[in-house]
């Protein structure tokens, strides 16, 4: 078996069967080959490696570079994708081989995390990776939202077809980037891909600045007007979108939106009937996963007061005792001995992520932590949603 990276170049004729055959609609057409090939521009800057026997691709991987904000601090990440294998080729460890190789790659290149879809968690769990959640979906007629209608806001909101409105909704992402803990960005290389896109972006700018982007379609008169996550950067974005949704009234039946976890739709009007869901299900609609692939890169998060040794046994990338401490609100990490806790690297990347308190990792069986280091952990590294918006 012979393991190695190969270019964007390669891909159609390597990991396109491998996809085409895991993702889409199959058999597929020349002209479905033809549609990859032509997309292979956006995967100049993406890592991709195969295994493969007498000349035949029989798995592949790939990691897309991003960046991701995790607790305050923006750290290059490395997007796992592309994952599958030939169908006679799965469960002879392949993939595991391969993910591994991915891992330790794009960690040794500078990605201190890493994020993935999953298409079943307990799998990508294997690898020390743990859920965070997914977005939430909101569905409301706009007449919910009619009392905006007479609101006199400072700002205003322009709609404009993708190429034009791609720049503002794109530093919108950037700014997000470095406020919003769990945030995560494309590099330019990959993002160009969504200047194409088919979709309206309403701009919600006050003072000049931009405020709030919203990438949406209209399905049909009297249909669902179709939006993605609802992007602002306080009450005033939001506010902006949401008349602008208002508008809609008579025009479209309801406004589906994306929404992180943390927002409240029912408390956007006093007559406001909306239906807010968050489905999960495998192997298409899973919340997304993430982890820790370098503890040391990790200095300097913004943390709350204390300090511990934890050990992490038995993972090839975080794997170690280390002395964990914040110095005036900031992480040090630095190799400790005596640990009072043992975390998994799930365990670890959950506390984190700020999506699992050390009660909840010791009931799922991601560590061990007695009584007396709840506390320090529980202070040092408080529950704290993060979102996610980039799909991949
Ligand atoms: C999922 C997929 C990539 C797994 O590939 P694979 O080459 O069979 O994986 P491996 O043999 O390396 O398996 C690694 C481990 O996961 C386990 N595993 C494999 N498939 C699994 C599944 N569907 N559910 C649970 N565990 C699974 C293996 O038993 C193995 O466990 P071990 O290391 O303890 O022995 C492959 O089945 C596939 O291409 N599926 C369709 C596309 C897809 O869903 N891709 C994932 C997108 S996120």
């Amino acid at each position: 078996m012979n393991f190695r990276q190969i270019t964007a170049a390669e891909r159609p004729a390597t990991m396109f069967p491998l996809q085409a055959y895991a993702f889409m609609p199959s058999p597929w057409s020349a002209e479905d080959e033809e549609a990859y090939r032509r997309r292979m521009r956006y995967f100049e800057t993406t890592t991709t490696l195969i295994a493969e026997e007498d000349g035949q691709t029989l798995a592949g991987v790939a990691a897309l570079p991003m960046r991701q904000n995790v607790r305050g601090l923006v750290h290059d990440m490395a997007g796992v994708a592309s994952v599958s294998s030939h169908p006679m080729a799965r469960r002879r460890g392949l993939v595991r081989e391969l993910l591994q190789r991915l891992l330790r790659q794009t960690r040794d290149e500078g990605c201190a995390v890493s994020a993935l879809y999953p298409f079943r968690p307990s799998f990508y769990a294997r690898f020390g990776f743990v859920g965070i959640p997914r977005h939430r979906t909101a569905a409301f007629a706009p007449e919910g939202l009619a009392h905006l209608l007479r609101a006199d806001l400072p700002g205003e909101v322009e709609r404009l077809p993708t190429s034009e409105g791609f720049a503002a909704w794109e530093g919108l992402q950037q700014q997000l980037l470095t406020r919003r803990h769990g945030f995560a960005v494309f590099d330019d290389v990959r993002s160009a891909e969504f200047r194409e896109d088919k979709f309206w972006v309403a701009v919600a700018r006050a003072g000049g600045e931009v405020v709030g982007a919203v990438r949406y379609r209209v399905d049909r008169h009297g249909g669902d007007l179709i939006a993605s996550d609802l992007l602002c950067t306080g009450s005033l974005g939001r506010a902006l979108l949401l008349q602008f949704f208002a508008r809609h009234v008579d025009q479209v039946a309801q406004v589906v939106v994306r929404l992180s976890t943390d927002e409240v739709p029912e408390l956007w009007g006093t007559d406001m009937q909306v239906s807010t869901r968050g489905r999960v299900a495998n192997p298409t609609k899973n919340a997304p996963m993430v982890r820790v692939l370098d503890v040391e890169a990790l200095a300097g998060t913004p943390v709350g007061p204390g300090a511990i040794t934890i050990e992490i046994p038995d993972d090839e990338l975080i794997g170690g005792v280390w002395r964990l401490e914040s110095a005036g609100g900031a992480l040090t990490v630095a190799k400790g001995d005596a640990p009072s806790v043992t975390l998994s690297a799930a365990g670890f990347s959950g506390l984190v992520y700020g999506v699992l308190d050390p009660v909840e990792v010791l009931a799922r069986g991601l560590g061990e932590i007695p009584p007396a280091a709840v506390p320090t952990l529980s202070t040092m590294f408080p529950r704290e949603m993060p979102y996610l918006v980039a799909d991949f």
